[in-house]
């Protein structure tokens, strides 16, 4: 099980502050007209906690996600054994990183960093309906770890890359609009998936689950999802052909 860390506030530097500062305010400008309102809604809604101004207090946050979702968030030094991933989500926790980039990462960082954890995972873990498809992926992939359904466990990795980290979502008018944390938290892989907006994927579970990703090139393949609620569904249709019981 995760030992959760705390995070150090008060040793962050200028330099800290001023690159999540320039992080923020590109990222921002960047998304405007592209990204989803799911996620422009959420980071509206974290005001006070999620800002430019400076790094942002876990605490802060956790407190606003309490509130409105009742999610919570772990400290991790790192990426975490997808076993101990699932679980966290199964109880309504999300992971989050403490450090911050140097300078001359702005535009490409190969782990991912605070940066890409808070300000690309958190905001839409404020809307009800992500909050309750993560909470339910995270419940069905506990479950399918503890039964050794590997290639089922695989799927829904896949299906994390391709929603959770590089999806696109249906708009209002029926236009692709930009969600994943992996495009929201990057400045150049925000523009390459936009300008590859008319070559996306229907989100079909099958699909996505049998589409291999690898994490070190930049992405080729994108899926568009027409609605999270009905993603959940597919979800929970998917999983109730393995007959187990899902893990709280
Ligand atoms: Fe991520």
């Amino acid at each position: 099980m995760v030992q959760g860390l705390l995070q150090h506030w008060d040793a962050y530097t200028d330099d800290h502050h001023n690159t999540w500062k320039r992080l923020y305010e590109r990222q921002v400008a960047n998304l405007e007209g592209k990204a989803s309102p799911l996620y422009l809604r959420s980071l509206a809604a974290m005001q006070g906690a999620l800002t430019r101004d400076d790094v942002p207090r876990i605490s802060a946050m956790e407190a606003l996600l309490q509130q409105t979702t009742g999610w919570s968030l772990t400290v991790v030094p790192g990426l975490i054994p997808v076993e101990d991933f699932f679980q966290l989500l199964a109880q309504k926790r999300f992971c989050t990183s403490t450090w911050v980039r140097r300078p001359d990462q702005l535009d490409y960082i190969e782990e991912p960093d605070m940066f890409h954890d808070t300000f690309g995972h958190i905001p839409p873990l404020m809307d009800a309906d992500f909050a309750a498809f993560m909470h339910r992926f995270g419940e069905v992939g506990a479950a399918l770890v503890a039964a050794g359904e590997e290639e089922a466990v695989l799927g829904l990795q896949r299906l994390y890359w391709y929603f959770v980290e590089f999806g696109f979502l249906r708009g209002a008018t029926g236009e692709p609009e930009l969600l994943g944390a992996g495009i929201m938290s990057s400045f150049g892989e925000t523009n390459h998936a936009w300008s590859l907006k008319h070559a996306l994927k229907p989100m079909v579970l099958e699909d996505v689950m049998n589409t291999p990703f690898r994490t070190d090139v930049i992405q080729t393949d994108y899926f568009l999802v027409d609605d999270v609620v009905t993603l959940r569904h597919d979800l929970d249709q998917w999983f109730a052909a393995f007959n187990l019981e899902a893990q709280p």
